[in-house]
């Protein structure tokens, strides 16, 4: 039967995005985003959307009132849809058994049961959320033992592989859609039904089927995959310092062997965002679970590698100027995970402007699309005080106020015009010696030097 009516629960950076796209693709589908946060929701109605993302204003501008709405009435819209989407955060466990590692289901078992609870008749259920290998079996079960009114379903899973930044043209032109179910006759309906929605703008030979497990795990894998690749070019980052190599060069030299591949071999102070540290540790936690210890291990130092990157470059920065950053000024760029984003879940920033507050540096911090609250309050969750944060912590509005009267300034997330800063100006505006620490390895390293810095470059060295 085809899809008339969709639902998702969570309208976040997956959620919002994704409904918005199939929405603006399928003008004969209702698509309704339901989520309990009301700010969330409220600003997903209004002109002044929650999250950033490049591109995005238009698509749901061409659909929302039409065929895309959000809504805090959850059970109205599960009880109208055809598919319903769970979309819903999957952060890793603070707590209990599995703490630090293994992902909290609880939302996606709330979910679960208020969708078995609501419903009537025959509804897709489809893992948008990314979860640990067999969670549809959790999810069957539920739903089969709370279902008053009889209803019947079918659970699909259908990860999401978007980037933050890149959202919409991911969305609009993935490199595949993946699409697990059961090997049933109403498992393979129910596969064609979502797949036939992908379909309206994606080419079928990108839309691939599997069976429930495959999809579920090879969103682990890739993400453990991807965040791997950052690893090892970071890892070979510290060796390129220690040798006179440059990172950038070896990166391009190893990325143009087609086995190898260009992509995601960009050394930085570390991977950041909602994911993949979390995706990595739920990968570990499985491994452990079915008694893999060394596979455990491996993909553990993936993230080790990471943590150790952070703390290296913050070290960079305190050793370079004089062992002591206390009482010093220094302009911080960027703080934002990536680029192109106001997000800054697990950010690199954050981890680095705290362990700079705690050698009781003053910082000046400055990010085009992050907020001042935000960045306050991602720095008080991180354990910096109060006290701190109202007296060492000012946030500026631009690149030259951050770099005015400096000790040093150090670029930690990629945005575009980083890379055109009028270096000149911004040497004239420091302290002298004027040092820069360029995390990213975006800003032209030879005319830093030309003019006067003392630079610091990632994966190149002094
Ligand atoms: P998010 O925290 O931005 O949004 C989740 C939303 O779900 C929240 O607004 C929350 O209020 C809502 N919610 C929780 N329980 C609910 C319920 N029962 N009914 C309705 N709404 C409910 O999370 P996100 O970044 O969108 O990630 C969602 C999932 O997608 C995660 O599993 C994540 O790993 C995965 N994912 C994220 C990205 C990304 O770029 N952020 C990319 C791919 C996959
Ligand atoms: C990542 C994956 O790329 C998506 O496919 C996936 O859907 C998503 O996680 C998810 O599951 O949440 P995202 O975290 O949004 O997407 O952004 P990425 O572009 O992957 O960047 C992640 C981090 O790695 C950023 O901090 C970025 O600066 C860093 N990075 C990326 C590098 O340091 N070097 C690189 O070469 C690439």
């Amino acid at each position: 039967m085809p899809i008339k009516s969709i639902c998702c629960l969570g309208a976040g950076y997956v959620g919002g995005p994704t409904m918005a796209m199939i929405a603006a693709k399928c003008a004969d589908i209702q698509v309704t985003v339901a989520d309990m946060n009301e700010h969330r929701i409220a600003a997903w109605n209004s002109a002044a959307l929650p999250i950033y993302e490049p591109g995005l204003d238009a698509v749901v501008a061409s659909a929302i009132g039409r065929n895309l709405h959000f809504t805090t009435d959850i059970r109205s819209a599960i009880a109208a849809a055809d598919l319903i989407f769970v979309s819903v955060g999957t952060p890793t466990k603070s707590y209990g058994i599995g703490a630090g590692r293994a992902a909290d289901l609880r939302y996606i078992e709330s979910a679960a049961r208020l969708i078995a609870e609501v419903s009537e008749g025959n509804k897709i259920i489809v893992e948008k959320s990314t979860i640990p290998v067999k969670t549809a079996t959790a999810i069957k079960a539920i739903l089969a033992a709370n279902s008053p009114h009889g209803a019947t379903f079918q659970v699909l899973s259908n990860p999401e592989f978007l980037a933050e930044g890149t959202a919409v043209e991911d969305l609009e032109c993935p490199d595949r859609i993946l699409i697990g179910g059961e090997t049933t006759a109403e498992g393979n309906a129910a596969v064609e039904a979502l797949a036939a929605v992908y379909a309206r703008w994606i080419p079928r030979e990108r839309i691939l089927t599997t069976n429930l497990w495959s999809s579920e795990l090879s969103k682990l894998v890739a993400n453990a995959f991807l965040a791997q690749r950052i690893s090892s070019i970071n890892s070979i980052s510290a060796l390129c310092e220690a040798t006179g190599a440059d990172v950038d060069e070896v990166a391009r030299a190893c990325g143009m062997d087609s086995r190898i591949g260009p992509k995601f071999l960009k050394a930085s102070i570390g991977f950041g965002g909602s994911c993949f540290q979390k995706d990595i540790l739920n990968l570990v936690y499985l491994c452990d679970s079915f008694n893999l210890p060394h596979v455990a291990e491996y993909w553990r130092q993936v993230v080790h590698l990471n943590d150790w990157q952070k703390t290296r470059f913050v070290e960079k920065i305190v050793r370079t100027l004089y062992n002591t950053v206390n009482g010093k000024r220094i302009g911080i760029l960027g703080f934002a995970f990536k680029k192109d984003t106001n997000d800054t879940r697990e950010s690199a920033a954050i981890h680095v402007c705290r362990d700079l507050l705690l050698e009781r540096a003053h910082l000046a911090i400055y990010d085009p699309r992050v907020s001042p609250q935000t960045i306050r309050e991602d720095l008080a969750a991180a354990g910096v005080s109060a006290e701190i944060i109202a007296s060492n912590v000012e946030i500026c509005t631009d690149s030259y106020a951050a770099a005015t009267g400096a000790h040093a300034l150090a670029t930690l997330t990629e945005w575009d015009e980083f890379r055109t800063l009028d270096l000149p100006r911004i040497y004239d505006l420091m302290l002298k010696p004027a040092f820069i620490f360029d995390g990213r390895a975006i800003l032209p390293a030879d005319e830093l030097t030309a003019h006067g810095f003392d630079a610091f470059v990632i994966g190149r060295g002094l």
